[in-house]
């Protein structure tokens, strides 16, 4: 194999210089941690389910014109993805309460919610990744008033398309978290989508009996975590040429 230069490392990912300028290559790990890495394990053979989930979504929403980093896998665990520049937001979108929502406000988990909740987090670790507003958003120009209105307008098309698509096989999308990025075309910089859509990012739960089939099988040590993302590749029907 050889040698290439790593431009970053994250809890559950890598990226490597690519091929071609603009281009780097994102490559799956097995580590998975949780409460901002005071929890850790290797979940082995998570790396390449979540490259193949992620690469199924990618390429739908792409078809439907929600435009994202994701150009082509490569091999089980490594996708060639287009060079973004990051904006250092998670937004989450919620449409049952669960999770930090119901602790927050006191909902209880599978509550419903009146309509889809968008929020933004700050992406820093050693914060823990605090929930900010536009107005902080704006004021520390974290990202611009049009950047905002473009992310929440592409998150809640991502939240339709996710909503369908899991239904359709029998799984609730609870809520999940989606970043994105800035292609910058001369002056002019373009929001995308970035990073990855898999049971490590959403909260999925079986319609008929409300197990939960995500990250928080690891959270809330459950057990069965690979036994159930496996599950929700295979009724994804992306399993054909897994190991
Ligand atoms: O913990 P909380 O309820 O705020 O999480 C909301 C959603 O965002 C969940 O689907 C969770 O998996 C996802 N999330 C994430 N990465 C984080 C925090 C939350 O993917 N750092």
């Amino acid at each position: 194999t050889t040698r290439r230069k790593k431009i970053y490392e994250g809890k559950a990912k890598i990226l490597y210089e690519g091929p071609e300028p603009g281009t780097l290559i994102q490559y799956f790990k097995d580590d998975t941690s949780a409460f901002n890495e005071t929890k850790k394990a290797v979940l082995e053979g998570k790396g390449v389910i979540n490259n193949r989930i992620s690469e199924y979504f990618m390429t739908r929403l792409n078809s439907i014109g929600v435009q994202n980093h994701f150009i082509k896998r490569l091999n089980l665990r490594e996708q060639l993805i287009r060079e973004v520049e990051i904006i250092p937001l998670q937004v989450v979108c919620r449409n049952v309460a669960a999770g930090s929502l119901s602790q927050r406000l006191g909902l209880p988990e599978g509550q419903a919610l009146p309509r889809s909740i968008i929020e933004f987090y700050l992406k820093d670790d050693k914060l823990s990744d605090p929930m900010v507003t536009e107005e902080h958003i704006t004021a520390f120009n974290w990202a611009s008033t049009q950047e905002i209105d473009d992310m929440m307008a592409l998150t809640l098309r991502i939240n339709d398309f996710l909503n369908g698509a899991f239904g359709a096989v029998g799984i609730s999308l609870i809520d999940f978290k989606v970043e994105f990025g800035r292609l910058w075309e001369g002056d002019y910089a373009r929001v995308m989508l970035a990073d990855e859509i898999s049971p490590d990012s959403c909260r999925l739960w079986d319609a008929q009996t409300n197990e939960k089939m995500d990250k928080d099988r690891f959270r809330r040590d459950l057990g069965d975590v690979i036994e159930n993302y496996t599950e929700v590749a295979r009724r994804l029907g992306v399993m054909k040429e897994m190991p």
